[in-house]
């Protein structure tokens, strides 16, 4: 190896441990900042070295440079205009998006890899499996990802969407996905098995997410998002780029963990997610009783105010609705007006609350709020039957009691016992369903008072009420 290449893998390595550290980094929403221009100077730096043994070993054209640096341009601007645009509640779909480029990215270049090789036939297994296992992950990521985001950005229904035959095609499309994988690896030359196992894969990828629905999306996020990391580890492999191993594989294995957390956090287990467990049985939405009118007490900001001012604990409980209305700053508001005046205030925050995993944590930091008062789930919810108030902005399914039954869409998902708080105020626009599409059962409970209206609105207009009673 000479001088320059020896130089590049030093630079390969410390990028690599950037990486580690920039992850390590963003375990806390402090430092996940620093972590974050982290990992991705070191991601530039690595860019900047291939580019630089690219040019030291000739390996290019004029017109593969030409077609690289357009490309770099016109992929950055795009996914800086995309990151700086795109509304906080939208950023789920961005990332499903992503998860598509990266996953049918490092397919292609295994295909590329395949059909330019120059002998084919002779292609060891060292690059064969890695090369069928990149096409194979990396399609099924990016049609996979198109449909969640699909679903997502409510393109395609975020319901179970089953037509006729869809079981036997998932009995079959697995079994072919497989088979097809193994004849590419073996006959690394056969055209036939090369394009055969893209359409499976490409295949496969919507039939695996059409049909879920209801509550179970986290997940499948988070398993694409692994996926991805594992297309683009193999393409590493197939290529022999240190820094493409290291960077997929810690995607995979950050992705996978994350899979793993978003499973237990939803009680499904990830063996069954991966055999096809998805949107079968009790993943199906069950409308329980949808419109059917219902009984709920409707409150104002000013009976609201009263309940806050004369409590001794309050639990705020954030969803997705606190997230479409960009009313974090009105809630930190409120919630230290409140402990200014004694009263003990906390967050109750659920794993898969809003729409991208840790949507709670990033929108109460961007309004100050001190990390000592949010309150994980398992931690949070012994102590709401002490609460004198639980107020829920705009959550929903996190706090559905029919969770506890069998047979519906969240059956079986950990719920925030805010049923068990002396009472309980629900800030949202309507009786409108949440992302499970089922009725609340919170809601009827006669010691619930539904306050109608925009979750920014209603913060202002509660903080208004309570600073005038408290005088
Ligand atoms: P949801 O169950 O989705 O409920 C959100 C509620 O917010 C809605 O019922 C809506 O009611 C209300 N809302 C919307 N805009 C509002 C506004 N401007 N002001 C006040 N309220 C507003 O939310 P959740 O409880 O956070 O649960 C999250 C759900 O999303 C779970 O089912 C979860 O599985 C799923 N999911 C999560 C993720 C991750 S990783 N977190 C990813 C994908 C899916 P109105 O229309 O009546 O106002």
């Amino acid at each position: 190896m000479d001088t320059v290449s020896n130089a590049v893998h030093y630079v390969f390595l410390a990028a690599a441990a950037c990486f580690v550290i920039g992850l390590h980094l963003m375990n806390h929403p402090r430092t996940a900042r620093r972590g974050n221009t982290l990992s991705a100077g070191a991601m530039a730096v690595a860019i900047g070295a291939t580019a630089w043994l690219v040019v030291h070993q000739d390996r290019i054209s004029s017109t593969g440079w030409l077609v690289l640096v357009s490309g770099g341009v016109l992929g950055a601007a795009l996914g800086l205009w995309a990151a700086r645009e795109v509304r906080m509640t939208a950023m789920p779909q961005l990332v499903s998006l992503f998860n598509a480029v990266g996953g049918g990215a490092a397919a292609l270049i295994a295909v590329n890899d395949l059909l330019q090789a120059e002998n084919p036939a002779g292609l060891g297994a060292r690059v064969s499996l890695p090369g069928a296992l990149g096409i194979a992950i990396g399609t099924v990521t990016f049609s996979g990802s198109l449909i969640a985001a699909g679903k997502l950005q409510g393109v395609v229904s975020g319901a179970p969407v089953v037509f006729p035959g869809v079981r036997l095609l998932n009995v079959l499309l697995p079994g072919a996905f497989v088979a097809g994988t193994v004849w590419l690896v073996l006959a690394p030359d056969s055209r036939t098995a090369l394009y055969g196992l893209a359409a499976v894969a490409l295949l496969f990828g919507v039939t695996m997410v059409l049909p879920i629905g209801g509550a179970d999306m986290p997940v499948v996020i988070a398993l694409l998002n692994a996926f991805t990391g594992s297309a683009v580890a193999m393409t590493g492999f197939v290529l022999d780029e240190t820094a493409l191993i290291v960077a997929g594989m810690l995607v995979s294995s950050s992705g996978g963990i994350l899979t793993k957390l978003m499973a237990d956090a939803m009680n499904r287990s990830i063996a069954n997610i991966v055999i096809g467990g998805f949107g079968t049985g009790d993943s199906a939405p069950t409308a329980t009783g949808s419109g059917t009118p219902v009984q709920v007490r409707s409150v104002s900001a000013d009976d609201v105010a009263i309940l806050l001012a004369y409590a001794s604990k309050v639990i705020f409980v954030p969803g997705y609705g606190l997230a479409a209305a960009q009313a974090q700053h009105e809630l930190g508001d409120l919630a230290e007006l409140l402990a200014d005046q004694g009263i003990d205030v906390s967050y109750a925050v659920h794993p898969v609350a809003g729409r991208m995993p840790g949507h709670m944590n990033v929108l109460l930091a961007e309004a100050n709020v001190p990390y000592t008062q949010l309150k994980e789930m398992d931690e949070v919810n012994p102590e709401f039957p002490q609460a004198d108030v639980a107020l829920v902005i705009g959550a929903n399914d996190v706090t559905n009691p029919i969770a506890r039954r069998p047979g519906n869409a969240i059956s079986g998902m950990p719920i925030l016992d805010v049923d068990k708080a002396k009472s309980v105020v629900v800030i949202k626009r309507s009786m409108g369903h949440g992302y499970a599409g089922i009725d609340n059962e919170l809601y009827t409970d006669p010691k619930t008072g539904m306050f109608f209206t925009d979750a920014k609105k209603g913060l202002s207009e509660l903080k208004a009420a309570v600073a005038e009673f408290v005088g």
